[in-house]
């Protein structure tokens, strides 16, 4: 199914069409005469009476061609409830299997600027669809016409790079693991140049010499090679200061290698490279909307298989950094792969922070679950930030602390540390740790771990289900509002 929104048939007053209008509160109609007959008014009045009016939506059909959807919009809403109406409108898109809608936002007087444009975003983020594989595919297209004199969107280049954004993030991790290795991932990413963006590939051979070990080790069982990516965008050229970064986690697919994975759920690891791929949405919305800011992707892309040539327990890799990793199991890989692009990242690009972004944990799927995602940070101001514009997006974060004692339990009695901890728990804080291990205290650094957020089988407020994307519009926002 393939939604068209279109903004022509301006002159069109009422419809003999689906039309679709907003409301106030309680669905109080009395605005709604100048756009309705007055047979459907009565109609519709009369339906009213025995209607559960605290719903967000009802619809009546007045003839066999029109129905009739009010939307009711209550008072105080946020932005992101205006996203969950659209998102919710879509849910009666599906169902009603009809194939033309107009919409008109002129029925109400309200308080919020740009209404229709959260509400087609919300819609357009919930109509998100992964089909290239079936080979019977929905093939209706469906179209909503803007009518109306407030039918001039605001920021539409903005909603479009987001939705583009969490498509292509949402997208990559949809990819069966056999179609996207890193190879196929990193051609992609060079597909990212036709927007003006620098990409960069490092491959094996390049990052030996660079002295990245510790992902590399990951990628050894593979036969597929690994890559190191650069992901460029330079919107603010007078903007002499240091770019922002991002970077994340990009294991193709995770099968815990030696230290292998029980079979039950083994598939899901195929979004383990979730992390990256919200880094590439991001760099991608930045770019689409040509952001007046500087800032850089780097992803790491490996495939952690068992095979002859693995990495084993036990083994010492020297990292970028020059400090030594007693890989005591070799399913912590994400932390292996993190540790050579961290610092990395850090000391070519000398970025004012750097967040990654990882599905590093289980540990964490258990203290947060599909709610909020795990943040860790050395820095109060950037964590801060990061948190409040995740309530406002509605895609939430919830710090956890970092302590020098944690840090001790990651200590090798052989090695500058090992890459698990055998004792006291806290498996989401001690991967963090070491993560922070490869960071230098004067960067600002937040991690996320979003192992509980990458993928839902269930549909949540913007997302169908599968793949979400989170991140894109977290980290979107929060250059938004703080650093362009
Ligand atoms: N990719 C996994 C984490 C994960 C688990 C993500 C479930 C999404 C859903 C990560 O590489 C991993 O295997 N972590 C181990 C760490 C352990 C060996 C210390 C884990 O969480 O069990
Ligand atoms: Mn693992
Ligand atoms: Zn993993």
């Amino acid at each position: 199914m393939t939604i068209q929104i279109n903004y022509k048939n301006s002159d069109l007053k009422k419809p003999s069409n689906n039309l679709v209008l907003f409301v106030e509160e309680n669905f109080n109609i009395s605005g709604l005469k100048k756009y309705i007959s007055g047979a459907e008014f009565s109609y519709i009045s009369d339906l009213l009476k025995n209607s559960d009016l605290k719903k967000n939506l009802l619809f009546f059909d007045v003839n066999s061609k029109k129905t009739i959807f009010l939307i009711a919009v209550k008072k105080n809403l946020e932005t992101s409830d205006i996203e969950n109406l659209g998102a919710e409108f879509h849910g009666y898109i599906n169902y009603a299997k009809k194939n033309e809608y107009f919409i008109n936002p002129d029925s109400i007087n309200n308080e919020y600027e740009n209404l229709l444009g959260y509400f087609l975003h919300g819609l357009k983020l919930k109509s998100y669809e992964f089909n290239i594989y079936k080979s019977k595919k929905d093939k209706r297209i469906i179209s909503i016409n803007v009518i109306g004199n407030k039918k001039t969107l605001k920021n539409e280049l903005r909603f479009k790079a987001i939705e583009e954004g969490t498509f292509f993030a949402r997208d990559l991790v949809s990819e069966p693991p056999n179609i996207l290795n890193p190879k196929e991932y990193a051609n992609r990413l060079l597909k990212l140049r036709k927007l003006g963006i620098k990409v960069t590939v490092y491959n094996e051979t390049q990052m030996k010499n660079l002295g990245m070990n510790s992902l590399l080790g990951v990628g050894r069982g593979s036969v597929n090679e690994s890559f190191l990516v650069t992901l460029e965008w330079n919107g603010n050229k007078k903007d002499k200061k240091a770019p922002l970064s991002f970077v994340g986690k990009g294991v193709c697919f995770d099968t815990g290698g030696i230290s292998l994975k029980p079979a039950k759920f083994m598939e899901e690891m195929k979004y383990d490279m979730a992390g990256s791929a919200v880094v590439a949405g991001l760099i991608q919305t930045l770019a689409t909307r040509k952001a007046k800011v500087n800032a850089v992707g780097v992803v790491g892309l490996v495939e952690n298989m068992p095979g002859g040539n693995a990495q084993r327990p036990g083994d010492i890799v020297k990292a970028y950094n020059g400090k030594t990793i007693e890989v005591l199991n070799t399913d912590a890989e994400g932390r292996l792969v993190l540790a050579d692009a961290l610092s990395f990242t850090e000391a070519k690009f000398k970025p004012r922070f750097m967040i990654d972004l990882a599905t590093l944990t289980g540990a964490i799927i258990m203290a947060l679950g599909e709610e909020y995602a795990g943040l860790f940070s050395n820095n109060d101001d950037l964590s801060n930030k990061i948190f409040k514009v995740g309530e406002k997006v509605k895609e939430k974060v919830w710090r956890l602390p970092l302590h020098n004692n944690y840090d001790k339990l990651i200590n090798s009695s052989i090695a500058d540390m090992q890459n698990i901890n055998y004792s006291g728990g806290a498996g989401s804080i001690t991967a963090a740790q070491f993560l922070q291990r490869f960071v230098t205290s004067k960067t600002p650094w937040a991690h996320l771990d979003i192992a509980g957020m990458a993928f839902s089988k269930k549909a949540a407020n913007l997302n169908p289900g599968g793949a979400t994307g989170f991140g894109v519009r977290l980290l979107n926002q929060l250059i938004e509002e703080h650093y362009e």
